[in-house]
């Protein structure tokens, strides 16, 4: 990969590649801005099959975090921590402490956060080392930043169906959920409580079983079986990257709102489609930022109370990428990525007039 002019194609600021061969530890930190303030990273452990692909995930996965911060209406930029396989069981506290001795030397520049393939523990350890990571408190449990992820999707959706012109809410409507995890199975459970038709699939075959045994309202069907259903609303709760040419076709017609992150496929920026296909698609940073605020809180010791609230404008900040959409004849991804780059400008604009004693 040609390093720099990637990182020239959308402007990151900073990449730093940790080593540890002792302990096992390969990561790349990446900070994408700063404009707004320190760079929220997540931090993941996967088995990437070579470099490149881990540091494209780092790329992509930290300018969508500041895109997500920005439109969030957070003081936070956007990072991304990724781990080039998972460390060796026997040495993961020693990996994970010199992973949080590296965050350490970035000065606070970086936050790291829970992401997947790492546990509270692992934070544990990282968090022995450094001051800069959040979301170990979100796993012990204070709130539930999936119950807030999923929340916010609910306010989205609803906006969604009252911009199609559904303006009575949940009930009698007709919803596919792809993915019942942590997200997915709330959703489902709320959309049917709220009287709407739920339909589910989960390729994880003993958590569809126990998801339905729970709450039976739900009806459960196979992978092609939820895509060719004809529902009001599709919303995608499991891995990312799936939208592109085929894939929109079949969902022509429908609502597309859910919490799965990044999911347009890699490469795919055919957007226009999205139109054609009669789709109305909110975009997913948006939907699902209930994660990021959720951290947030924690780093800020902001109450509940807050957390929610905050969350819950997930639909008046939709609203707004549906109005810019249709009166600039832009897609909603183009509409949603325009509003978060304005507010940044703004934001920076302001440090122009000095203000005495800001120097000191
Ligand atoms: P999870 O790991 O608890 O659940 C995901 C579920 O989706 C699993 O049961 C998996 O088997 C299933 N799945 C994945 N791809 C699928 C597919 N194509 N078809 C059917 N089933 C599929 O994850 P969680 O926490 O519920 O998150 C779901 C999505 O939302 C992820 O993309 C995550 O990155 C995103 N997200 C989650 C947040 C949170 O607060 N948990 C915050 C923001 C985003």
């Amino acid at each position: 990969m040609e390093i720099f002019r990637s990182l020239e194609t959308a402007d990151h600021e900073q990449v730093a590649f940790c080593s540890n061969p002792g302990v096992g530890l390969r990561a790349i930190c990446c900070v994408h801005q700063t404009t707004l303030g320190p760079a929220i990273a997540g931090i993941r452990a996967r088995d990437y099959s070579d470099e490149d692909e881990a540091l494209t995930d780092a790329l992509v996965l930290s300018e969508q975090l500041t895109h997500k911060a920005a439109a969030a209406e957070v003081n936070y930029g956007g990072g991304q921590v990724v781990l080039l396989g998972q460390p060796p069981a026997q040495r993961r506290e020693a990996a994970f402490r010199a992973l949080g001795r590296f965050i350490q030397t970035l000065g606070g520049r970086l936050i790291g956060a829970p992401d997947v393939g790492v546990t509270a523990l692992d934070l544990g350890y990282v968090a022995t080392e450094t001051e800069y990571v959040a979301g170990r408190s979100l796993f012990a449990g204070s709130y539930d930043p999936s119950a807030v992820t999923a929340d916010g999707v609910l306010a989205a959706i609803e906006v969604c169906l009252e911009r199609r012109g559904h303006a009575t809410g949940l009930a009698g409507r007709r919803f596919a959920v792809q993915g019942v995890g942590a997200v997915g199975s709330l959703l489902a459970a709320a959309l049917s409580e709220a009287g709407g038709e739920v339909f589910i699939h989960d390729h994880n075959e003993a958590r569809q079983r126990r998801v339905v045994e729970t709450n039976p309202g739900l009806t459960p069907l196979d992978a092609e079986e939820l895509i060719a259903t004809e529902v009001d609303v599709f919303c995608p709760c499991g891995r990312g990257g799936f939208i592109d040419a085929p894939y929109l076709e079949k969902l022509a017609g429908r609502i597309v709102c859910g919490a799965a992150n990044a999911q347009v496929a890699p490469g795919f920026t055919d957007y226009a489609q999205l139109a054609e296909h009669d789709i109305l698609y909110a975009p997913d940073f948006i939907v699902n930022s209930g994660g990021l605020i959720s951290v947030v809180g924690e780093l800020e010791k902001r109450p509940e109370d807050w957390v929610f609230a905050m969350n819950r404008r997930i639909g008046e900040r939709l609203n707004n990428v549906f109005e810019l959409s249709e009166a600039e004849g832009l897609s909603t991804i183009e509409a949603a990525e325009r509003l978060a780059r304005r507010r940044i400008e703004a934001i920076a604009s302001l440090s122009h007039s000095f203000i005495p004693g800001e120097r000191d």
